[in-house]
């Protein structure tokens, strides 16, 4: 199998201080991901499916508590935008927590993959087309960056390079379930945005 890389955080300093770019950036990692999960097999497969599922929660997560809170108050018809958002993450999330109850090895698995990826791609489009370019011309650098540093504090919690030498031991332990993983990353982006609890 040919050796598939994922950019990771910190790759690229200067498109990091942008919110918008940072974003456009995971939607990069996610659609890598992907594809690392799909042509894998076995123990690879799901050391990266978990780092998938990771990057999805702490994605969707740092959006529902940076992005689209701005979204909704500083777009025209934002509250709108925002509602579809959610309806569109609502689903995909749905999907995914029947997947993750599906070994990876399933029959099962691609299929249930392939409608996830199918709704987490259009999911990242509108994203994309109708939120994330209007809050670029809505804003100026220093709130974008302000952002910026929110999400990334979001992003220290999903690597999306395996660990060497520990995927069938500790990383496994370390996902935990996505509920919580999302609860821990609410806190790191409040904390972040200096708003605690
Ligand atoms: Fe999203
Ligand atoms: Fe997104």
């Amino acid at each position: 199998m040919a050796e598939l890389t994922t950019p990771q955080a910190g790759d690229d300093h200067d498109r990091d201080s942008d919110v918008v770019s940072l974003l456009m950036r995971q939607h990069g990692d996610i659609r890598n991901l992907f594809d690392e999960v799909e042509a894998s097999t076995g123990d690879e497969r799901r050391d990266a499916f978990r780092r998938l599922v990771r990057l999805l929660a702490v994605h969707e997560t740092a959006e529902e508590e940076v992005v689209h809170p701005f979204a909704r108050r500083g777009l025209a018809g934002g509250g709108q935008v925002v509602e579809d958002r959610l309806a569109e993450e609502k689903a995909a999330k749905e999907t995914l927590a029947a997947l993750d109850d599906v070994d990876t090895d399933d029959p099962k698995f691609m299929p249930q993959l392939l409608a996830l990826r199918a709704d987490v791609q259009e999911h990242a489009r509108a994203e994309e087309r109708y939120e994330f370019t209007h809050i670029r011309r809505s804003t100026d650098v220093t709130n974008l960056a302000a952002m910026a540093k929110a999400v990334r504090a979001a992003e220290a919690m999903a690597p999306t390079r395996p660990h060497p030498g520990v995927e069938s031991g500790a990383a496994n332990m370390t996902l935990g379930p996505v509920a919580a993983l999302m609860d821990r990353t609410k806190d790191a982006v409040r904390r972040a945005m200096g708003k605690d609890g």
